[in-house]
C-alpha cells in the first residue's frame, strides 16, 4: 500500500533509479505518482495523477542527480490527484510516505495554530509539517525524528530529504516496510527488495521505531538515537525473476510458476521422506487448539488447511478474519496455536492479530512468503512459502503455496498422532511427486478454459457453489473473478443456497459448481439440479473419478485425481485461469485492477 524509493549515489543517475523503482513497486498502488530530487543546489518535485507512466512522460529521466525520493500513491487521506500525491514539502522538510498518521487531525489543528498552512488534505503533509516545525526547533535532524516518534501515533514508512544537507537522506520505520540497500558508493530505500534489485541484492531490514541516516558510501542505524548494528541480507531471486520473461501479465506467469513453487515449497520437508517432514515442523501436539488468522485469498487458503488440519489432525481449528480478531472477544491461551497466514508478511490487520495472540500467551506460527518481513519477524515460528516475488496484485501461486504448507501440517500432525496408516503415508509421497506434472497439465488446458470465459465474460453475475473444501476453493474462485475482472460474484455453501440466495438465479445465471469429494458429491450434484431447473448455465468443475455424462451442466472441466490432501491445488487451477481469461476479454487491468493494492498495510 504506497511504495516508497531513495536514491543517494552518483554511480547512476537518480531520476532514472526512482522511475525503475517506482515501476516496480507500482502493484503497491496506482493512484498517482511524485518524485523529488536535488538538481545542482536546488531540490525539484514531480508528481502525476495516474500511472507511473504519466510522471515518466512528464519528466526528463536525464537530468542529472545524486538524491531523490518517489512514491507511488494508494489513496487513504484525500483523493487522488496531484496536490494530494507525494513527495511532499513543508519548509526544509520533504518526505515520502507510506501508512497512516492516526492522530494527524489534532496535530494538524496545533499546526494551524502555529501558523502552518496545508496545501493537500493528506496525513503525509501533516507528518511533513512537523517534522519541519521539530527540525526548526532542534536544528538537528537526529533529534528531530526521534521526537517525531513520540509525538506520532500510526504507521509510516518515510523517506526524507532535509533542505540543509543535500548529501544525506534519511529513513524512519514504524510498521510499514523499510529496506536499506547497498551498493558501492551508493545507497537507497524501498518499500521491498526488487524495487532495486536490478542495481542490488544487499539490503537490510529496519524494525519499527529505527531510523537511518545514509550518505553515498555510509548508513547508520539507530534506535532511542543510539547507534545499533544490523545484519546484511543478500535477497535470493534475480532481477529475471520479477520480468515477465515473455508472459502477457504477471498474473499468467504466477499461475503457470505454480509446478515449481510446488516442488520448492514441499522439498525441504518430503526430501527425506516423511522423516524430513517430522523433524522440521513445529511439535503440533502440545495444543488443544489452533486458530488460523489471515486476510483475503490467505484467509480462504486457511479455510483450506481447517478442513484438512481437522480431517487428519483431529484438532478444531478455527479461521479468523484477521481485522474481526482483533476487535472481539478471544478465547484462546497457551493452548491455543495462532496460525497468521500471509504472502507479503506486512498485512497490517494479521500483523496486529500476531501481536494480540502473543499479549494472550499464544504461541505464533507465521505462514509467509516475503522473507524478513513484519510478520515473519515477530513469530514465533515461520514457515516460508517458497512462491517467489509476486507482483501481480490477484494472488495466485503464494495461495496455492499456503494451502501446500498447510496441508503439510495436517499431513505432519496425523503422522505424529499416528492417525494415518503407513500406505496413505507412501500414497500422499508418491502424490507430492506427480502433482508438479497433474498442475501443468492443467495449465495445458488453458485454451479449453478462454471457450468457456467466452461464454460467461459479459455477464454481470456469477456464483460459486460448493461444500467443504470445495466451498472454499469457490471463495477464492470468486475473489479472483471479482478482483479482476470486477463481476459480482458470490461463493456459497452449495447446501445454502435454497434459504434464499437461490432466489437470484434466472435463465442463463452463470453458476460454476465444483464436486471433488467423493463422500458428498450426490449432495452437491442434488444443489445443482436445484439451480439447473430454475435456468442456471452450470460450468461443472469435477475430478476424473467423478466425472460422468449428465444433463445437468453445461459446461465441464475434468482435474485429475489425487489424495484429497492435495486436490485443491489441483482444483484451484482452472478457477485462476477462467478469472484471467474473462478479466481479459473484458479488457481489463489484470496485474493492477482498480482500487486494489498488493500489500495492505493500513487498517
Ligand atoms: O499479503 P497477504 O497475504 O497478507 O494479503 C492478504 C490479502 O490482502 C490478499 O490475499 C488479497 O486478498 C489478494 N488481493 C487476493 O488476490
Amino acid at each position: 500500500m504506497c511504495g516508497i524509493v531513495g536514491y543517494i549515489g552518483k554511480k547512476y543517475n537518480a531520476l532514472n533509479v526512482l522511475i525503475s523503482g517506482l515501476e516496480r513497486l507500482e502493484y503497491r498502488g496506482y493512484d498517482s505518482a511524485g518524485i523529488a530530487y536535488v538538481e545542482g543546489k536546488t531540490l525539484k518535485i514531480e508528481k502525476e495523477k495516474g500511472k507511473i507512466s504519466n510522471l515518466k512522460s512528464a519528466i526528463d529521466v536525464n537530468i542529472p542527480s545524486n538524491l531523490g525520493i518517489g512514491h507511488t500513491r494508494w489513496a487513504t487521506h484525500g483523493i487522488a490527484s496531484k496536490i494530494n500525491s507525494h513527495p511532499h514539502k513543508v519548509g526544509k522538510i520533504t518526505i515520502v510516505h507510506n501508512g497512516i498518521i492516526e492522530n494527524y487531525e489534532d496535530l494538524k489543528n496545533e499546526l494551524i495554530n502555529n501558523g502552518v498552512k496545508f496545501k493537500s488534505e493528506t496525513d503525509t503533509e501533516v507528518a511533513c509539517a512537523l517534522l519541519n516545525k521539530l527540525y526548526e526547533d532542534t536544528n538537528d535532524m537526529n533529534e528531530t525524528l526521534c521526537l517525531f516518534q513520540k509525538r506520532v501515533k500510526g504507521t509510516y514508512a518515510l523517506g526524507i530529504i532535509c533542505d540543509d544537507d543535500y548529501n544525506t537522506l534519511y529513513a524512519l520505520k514504524n510498521k510499514s516496510p523499510l529496506i536499506i540497500a547497498f551498493g558501492e558508493n551508493e545507497n537507497y530505500i524501498a518499500s521491498d527488495v526488487p524495487a532495486i534489485l536490478e542495481f542490488t541484492n544487499k539490503y537490510i531490514t529496519l524494525n519499527d521505531g529505527e531510523f537511518a541516516k545514509i550518505t553515498e558510501n555510509k548508513v547508520t542505524c539507530y534506535k532511542d538515537n543510539e547507534v545499533i548494528n544490523k545484519k546484511i541480507n543478500e535477497f535470493e531471486g534475480s532481477a529475471e525473476s520479477i520480468e515477465k520473461n515473455g508472459y502477457e501479465h504477471f498474473m499468467l506467469k504466477e499461475i503457470f510458476e505454480q509446478p515449481e513453487v510446488f516442488k520448492k515449497t514441499v522439498f525441504k520437508y518430503t526430501e527425506n521422506g516423511i522423516k524430513s517432514l517430522i523433524k522440521i515442523m513445529p511439535d503440533f501436539k502440545k495444543y488443544k487448539s489452533i486458530k488460523i488468522v489471515a486476510c483475503g485469498s490467505a484467509m480462504h487458503a486457511g479455510i483450506v488447511g481447517k478442513s484438512l488440519i481437522e480431517e487428519y489432525g483431529n484438532i478444531p481449528v478455527d479461521v479468523e478474519i484477521a481485522s474481526e480478531f482483533r476487535y472481539k472477544k478471544l478465547f484462546i491461551d497457551k493452548d491455543t496455536l495462532v496460525i497468521l497466514v500471509s504472502q507479503s508478511g506486512e498485512t497490517a490487520d494479521t500483523l496486529a492479530a500476531l501481536e494480540i495472540a502473543k499479549e494472550k500467551g499464544c504461541d505464533t506460527l507465521g505462514i509467509i512468503n516475503v522473507l524478513e518481513s513484519s510478520i515473519a519477524r515477530s513469530s514465533d515460528i515461520v514457515l516460508y512459502t517458497k512462491a517467489g516475488s509476486e507482483i501481480a496484485v490477484a494472488t495466485t501461486k503464494a495461495y496455492s503455496a499456503q494451502i501446500t504448507l498447510l496441508s503439510l501440517i495436517a499431513l505432519n500432525i496425523a503422522c505424529s498422532k499416528k492417525l494415518i496408516s503407513e500406505d496413505e503415508i507412501k500414497e500422499i509421497l508418491s502424490e507430492i511427486k506427480n502433482l508438479p506434472i497433474k498442475i501443468q497439465s492443467l495449465l495445458d488446458k488453458k485454451d479449453d478454459y478462454k471457450e468457456i470465459a467466452k461464454k460467461i465474460y459479459n455477464k454481470n453475475n456469477i456464483f460459486f457453489i460448493g461444500r467443504d473444501i470445495d466451498y472454499a476453493l469457490c471463495m477464492e474462485g470468486s475473489l479472483k473473478l471479482k478482483e479482476i475482472s470486477y463481476i459480482n460474484s458470490q461463493a456459497y455453501a452449495a447446501g445454502e443456497l435454497k434459504h434464499g440466495t437461490i432466489s437470484l438465479i434466472e435463465e442463463n445465471t452463470p453458476v460454476i459448481a465444483i464436486v471433488t469429494n467423493e463422500s458428498i458429491s450426490e449432495k452437491t450434484i442434488s444443489n445443482i439440479k436445484e439451480v439447473k431447473s430454475r435456468g442456471a448455465d452450470v460450468v461443472l468443475v469435477t475430478t476424473e473419478s467423478l466425472n460422468k455424462e449428465s444433463d445437468f451442466y453445461n459446461e465441464k472441466i475434468v482435474i485429475p485425481n489425487t489424495h484429497k490432501l492435495l486436490q485443491a491445488l489441483l482444483t484451484v487451477i482452472p478457477l485462476q485461469l477462467l478469472s484471467y481469461e474473462i478479466a481479459k476479454l473484458r479488457n481489463c487491468n489484470i496485474d493492477k485492477p482498480k482500487n486494489l493494492a498488493k500489500s495492505v498495510t493500513v487498517e
